[in-house]
């Protein structure tokens, strides 16, 4: 089975979208599972920071578990905002991971803000719980090079994202 790996910042919809998804191929009997980058980071990951060898790390693990399960027959899609391209391409070398890329823009990301996480990357340099690395405000996201799906959640609605999402990895 093909594996997966969307991109996109924190809040974007990867984990609503993705559960989704994961809803719908049970009701299909599909064998399905998601690989989510905030579970992982309380578990298998815990060991890990948001520094780029962390983040690339963190990409690496993720993947090696997601490819145990799509090459036993699960669909198997791996929801971490994983911001760069060489973490992204590596999946891509060695698991031929297809890529989905959530797009959203930082002023509903911002509106949002379910975890808080941006108000505090918002706050002024000195404050005590201002966040200095969150992606796509003080730390990096590449623009993915050539993502295989596309899809832009401050333009359309989850139904409406989970039902185009789970279009194109049905045809995968
Ligand atoms: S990744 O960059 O290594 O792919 P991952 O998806 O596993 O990130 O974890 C991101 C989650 O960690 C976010 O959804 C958020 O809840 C939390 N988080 C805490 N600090 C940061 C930060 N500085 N940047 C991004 N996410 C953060």
């Amino acid at each position: 089975m093909p594996l997966f790996q969307m991109t996109g910042l924190s809040g974007s919809g990867k984990s609503s979208i993705a559960n989704l998804v994961k809803e719908r191929c049970l009701s299909m009997n599909l064998k399905v599972e998601i690989i989510d980058g905030d579970e992982f980071r309380r578990t298998l990951c815990a060991d890990l920071g948001f520094s780029k060898e962390d983040r690339i790390e963190n990409i690496k693990r993720l993947g090696f578990v997601a490819n145990l399960l799509s090459r036993n027959g699960v669909i198997t899609i791996i929801a971490a905002i994983n911001p760069y391209n060489i973490a992204r391409n590596e999946l891509k070398t060695l698991y031929k991971a297809k890529l989905i890329y959530v797009k959203c823009d930082m002023e509903t990301l911002r509106k949002r803000d379910t975890k808080g996480l941006y108000e505090r990357a918002f706050l002024p340099e000195n404050h005590p719980d201002k966040i200095h690395n969150l992606t796509g405000v003080n730390d990096t996201f590449d623009i993915p090079e050539k993502p295989d799906f596309v899809i832009d959640t401050s333009e359309e609605n989850l139904e409406n994202s989970l039902e185009k999402v789970l279009d194109f990895i049905l045809k995968n």
